[in-house]
């Protein structure tokens, strides 16, 4: 049997069952599954009367046809034909192109003799189906299954239609940079690539528990929460962790930029955001992320253009208007200087989740983190801990980066502690010419030949410019 025989065979089977059985929906089907099937926008949203407008909408129409090109996208098999061409079940129409199964009492008994329950457990429309066999006996039942899978609403072609369907014509390109939306699927961070404190983990399981209770919270009347509040210096976590939110919890992410305002059309704005937060209902339950909220404060206290001011007003109205009980948005807001923040602003958030700089041992941790994929001779995570007090986990990752890059120059991808002293002393070095004042500062460090971030070893590389390689590493 080839490889991938049971990831194509579970394709078939699935498209098959599921148009058969017109109870499910595309809530059953995997999500990469349903992906190659979804067309139109919107999706089957339920109407403001809870009616279904399956047929307004486009989504998934039945009967599921299986062409090559489908089942490759589905399961990543790059030649998913012959992956089942020697299965007696399995055919192809050679003028079309479509996979279908001849016998597919023969498919499913072959696939349940293979697959193990965990595996079922993704896909709900099988689930269902063997469940309603009594001849497999099987554990899992499709409640479960269903209730594990992603509901479509993550998924980047729902949120495309819908998308599509709210800002399609040309003045609502603007719009378009001022909110970011991202599928969970897409969002590289998780948690377990985040080092947190005590308290950030504390906040983030009792705000995870609010989501999966928030019937129970709105029928004992508790509404206001839902609203976070991530303080911290730059580089701390913040924009991460409310990413791997989304990632962990399977929710849309919703970024509002806020310095976007201040560059469209003044006079669209307070509508932009009007929209930003509808879309954000509608494409609930998600995370709608508002970054630099200390900039609605200063807008606020100087004496801005009328128009400004007014998109802003908008903006902390919108904000009161949301809610996690009732819209199933949750919000979080982000600023590295709480200091500028106003009465107002600090009022509309129940919870504030500090985010501190990582003290040693966080740091120890978070380089564990970064070098998990790296190879490190006599790397002891606990003495460059020491050597990095203040650095945040973003400067950590600097220092990393920088030693890879420097190993690489000489063919080496396997790195040393020494590699990471000498990225560190160059982060430093960086550090302090960022500090400098450029006016009043020590000029021999600004004109040529002083490259900002130069090396100790004079190989002088820096970070974050364009640099051209003009002279040749001394090693
Ligand atoms: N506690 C941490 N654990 C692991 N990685 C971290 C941590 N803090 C920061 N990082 C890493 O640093 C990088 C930058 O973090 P992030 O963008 O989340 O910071 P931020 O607080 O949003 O900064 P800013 O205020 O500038 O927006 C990310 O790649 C992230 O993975
Ligand atoms: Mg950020």
């Amino acid at each position: 049997m080839s490889t991938g025989a049971l990831d194509v065979v579970e394709f078939l089977l699935t498209t098959s069952v599921y148009s058969d059985d017109r109870t499910l929906d595309e809530n059953d089907l995997p999500p990469s599954f349903r992906r190659v099937f979804w067309t139109g926008a919107g999706g089957n949203a339920s109407d403001e009367d809870g009616s279904e407008t399956t047929d307004r909408h486009a989504g998934i129409s039945r009967p599921l046809s299986v062409t090559t090109t489908a089942a490759r996208e589905a399961t990543d098999i790059d030649q998913p034909w012959s992956a089942v061409s020697d299965l007696l079940f399995t055919e192809r129409d050679e003028f079309s192109g479509t996979l279908s199964l001849t016998q597919q009492d023969m498919a499913e008994e072959w696939f349940f003799e293979r697959v193990d329950e965990k595996r079922l457990l993704e896909n709900p429309t099988l689930a269902k189906y063997f469940e309603e066999h009594d001849e497999y006996d099987v554990d899992v039942g499709h409640e479960a299954a269903r209730e594990r899978n992603r509901p479509i609403q993550a998924d980047r072609v729902w949120i495309d239609g819908l998308l599509e369907e709210y800002f399609d014509d040309e003045e609502d390109e603007e719009m378009l940079d001022l909110v970011d939306v991202r599928a969970p699927e897409e969002v590289e961070t998780t948690l377990d690539d985040l080092v947190l404190t005590d308290d950030q983990e504390n906040e983030l399981d009792k705000i995870a528990k609010a989501i999966e209770h928030r019937d129970y919270l709105s029928q004992i009347g508790l509404r206001e929460i839902g609203k976070l509040l991530f303080v911290g210096p730059p580089g701390t976590g913040k924009t991460s962790t409310a990413q791997a939110l989304a990632q962990e919890m399977d929710l849309p992410f919703v970024e509002v930029k806020l310095s976007m305002i201040t560059s469209q059309y003044l006079g669209e704005t307070a509508k932009n955001v009007d929209k930003t937060f509808e879309v954000a209902k509608r494409l609930s339950p998600c995370i709608l992320f508002i970054d630099e909220f200390d900039f609605v404060a200063k807008t606020r206290r100087s004496d801005e253009h009328a128009a400004l001011k007014r998109a802003v007003n908008t903006l902390l109205k919108s904000i009161d208007n949301i809610s996690l009980i009732e819209d199933d948005v949750l919000l979080i807001g982000a600023t590295n200087h709480p200091d500028q923040l106003d009465d107002a602003a600090w009022r509309r958030f129940d919870e504030i989740i500090n985010f501190p700089k990582p003290d040693e041992g966080m740091r120890a941790d978070i380089l564990g983190v970064i070098t998990r994929q790296m190879d490190i001779e006599e790397f002891d995570p606990q003495l460059i801990a020491e050597a990095t007090a203040g650095l945040t986990g973003s400067d950590l990752r600097m220092v990393l980066r920088e030693a890879v890059l420097e190993a690489l120059t000489e063919d080496r991808t396997t790195l040393t502690q020494n590699d990471l002293r000498e990225a560190i002393e160059e982060f430093e070095e960086r550090d302090n010419l960022k500090n400098m004042d450029m006016i009043e500062g020590d000029h021999d460090a600004l004109v040529a030949g002083g490259d900002i971030g130069k090396a100790s070893d004079g190989s002088g590389h820096s970070h974050d410019h364009d640099h051209t390689h003009d002279h040749d590493p001394d090693h």
